[in-house]
């Protein structure tokens, strides 16, 4: 083994493929139902509100699915991106682990989330679309798909969740850079947003509110919609990350024996971890696959396995995922990104067979962690990211207790450049840790679907 810190691979090893992990489920992810039939929905409905291309991937069972050569020659600006050893980390820590990250914020908008941007951009464009809607959550997908609205000419509208829209003014900034335009959601552009507006008018927003504002807005007026995460094909997109990190632990003559990736509606994680759970299930090695989520947002680690909404108004398929019920509304805490109520239905399915762990980081411990790393590394985290820090920290801390050297490998999805509030609020000791909202969560569930 080198003493190498950085592992590069040349442009021309940017995958080809995608790599769909429904082509290695015995057990396959239950598709979405019709909420108005009861049946599995018709892909002829979802095609009114997503491009057909995108629909073709979501229900693709083909193991590999080819990257179209405009989308491959766009992400090459940042792509193949690099993985890092952690070495001055590993020294603060005084650990005997192996700490490798891959860092998505090279991408020119800060994170892991324009590698989707492109492909759904580049789908609508084929398909002769003029404008397509969003939601965003922390700003990085929306400030992603505004740049990929941009290359291919497109006109976008970004319904951002309050909380984050006060939090992150110069996300809002970059997105009309870009060319885009940005709407604090709830907002009283949308009769699902009035509605809300109208029951609480001070709401702080969440993802399931902008998803069901941004719906409507490309219902009515002919635009496409694109979704950031959750999604079969966003998840899909996501995979050229851990495909290029299998071949940059090759470099590094090392395979992870811990893969970490933080989830809020599960593209980041995905794409990390679903090309080494598709070696692991097509008999390679076992890994420990662990996705961590705030305390304050607990989907995956106390949510519900059931069908359930993707947004508050109703208007998504019935999808099976984990959830804590559509109409939560998470406390706003920094990681605007990680505050969804749903885990995307891959990603339930892998964890309700046992395939993959899930846990908890509370606000405090993740931006204490974020602080470490930045002064180690030099690398200025996202709050999201700092969730997968925080937690690979924590394994490096215990392979201390045990003289264990073990292997971890994390996503550092984003860079926090745009987060600096939170860093200033966190200096100013005002960040708080968030409880576990019971009461929340049991009166949103209790509204769950019955099929
Ligand atoms: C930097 C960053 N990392 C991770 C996430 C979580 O991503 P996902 O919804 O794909 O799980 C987000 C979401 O906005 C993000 O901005």
């Amino acid at each position: 083994m080198s003493d190498r810190v950085k592992y590069i691979l040349d442009e021309n090893k940017i995958p080809t493929h995608w790599y769909n992990i429904e082509a290695d489920l015995k057990i396959k992810t239950p598709a979405p139902i019709d909420p108005a039939t009861g049946a599995p929905m018709e892909i002829a409905k979802l095609e009114s509100i997503f491009s057909k291309g995108a629909m073709e991937q979501e229900t693709s069972h083909e193991r590999y699915i080819e990257i179209p050569k405009p989308v491959r020659e766009i992400m090459r600006q940042w792509r193949p991106s690099p993985l890092y050893r952690a070495r001055r980390l590993e020294k603060v820590l005084d650990t005997p682990a192996r700490i490798y990250y891959k860092y998505e914020g090279v991408s020119p908008s800060g994170s892991h989330k324009t590698n989707s941007a492109i492909a759904q951009a580049f789908e609508c464009k084929r398909e002769g679309v003029k404008k397509v809607t969003t939601e965003t959550g922390a700003g990085q997908w929306g400030s992603a798909l505004s740049q990929a609205s941009s290359i291919f000419g497109l006109e976008c509208r970004v319904y951002m969740v309050r909380c984050s829209f006060d939090q992150k003014p110069y996300r809002k900034a970059m997105m009309e850079l870009f060319g885009a335009t940005t709407i604090a959601s709830p907002s009283m552009e949308t009769e699902v947003g009035r509605e809300v507006l109208a029951k609480d008018p001070d709401c702080r927003g969440s993802l399931g509110i902008a998803i069901s504002e941004a719906v409507e807005d490309a219902l009515k007026h002919g635009a496409k919609y694109c979704l950031g995460s959750v999604l079969n094909h966003v998840l899909l997109h996501q995979t050229v990350i851990g495909q290029e990190a299998i071949a940059q632990m090759e470099m590094a003559e090392d395979y992870p024996d811990i893969v970490i990736g933080a989830c809020g509606g599960g593209s980041n994680f995905a794409g990390i971890a679903f090309p080494f759970i598709g070696e692991m299930l097509r008999g390679g090695r076992k890994v420990d696959i662990l996705g961590v989520e705030p305390a304050a947002c607990p989907t995956l680690t106390k949510g519900k396995y059931a069908y359930d909404f993707g947004d508050v108004a109703k208007t998504t398929p019935l999808m099976k995922m984990y959830t804590l019920g559509s109409s939560f509304i998470p406390p706003a805490v920094h990681a605007g990104g990680l505050r969804y109520h749903g885990m995307a239905p891959q990603i339930s399915n892998i964890a309700k067979q046992g395939i993959m762990r899930a846990r908890t980081v509370q606000q405090l411990d993740v931006f204490r962690d974020a602080v470490v790393f930045a002064r180690a590394e030099g690398i200025t985290p996202a709050p999201e990211s700092s969730h997968a820090i925080s937690a690979a920290m924590d394994e490096a801390r215990e392979c201390k207790k045990t003289g264990k050297s073990k292997s971890i490998l994390f996503n550092l999805s984003g860079h926090g450049h745009l987060d600096m509030t939170a860093y200033l609020e966190y200096f100013a000791g005002k960040l708080k840790n968030y409880e576990y909202p019971e009461p929340e969560i049991a009166m949103a569930l209790s509204g769950l679907p019955v099929l």
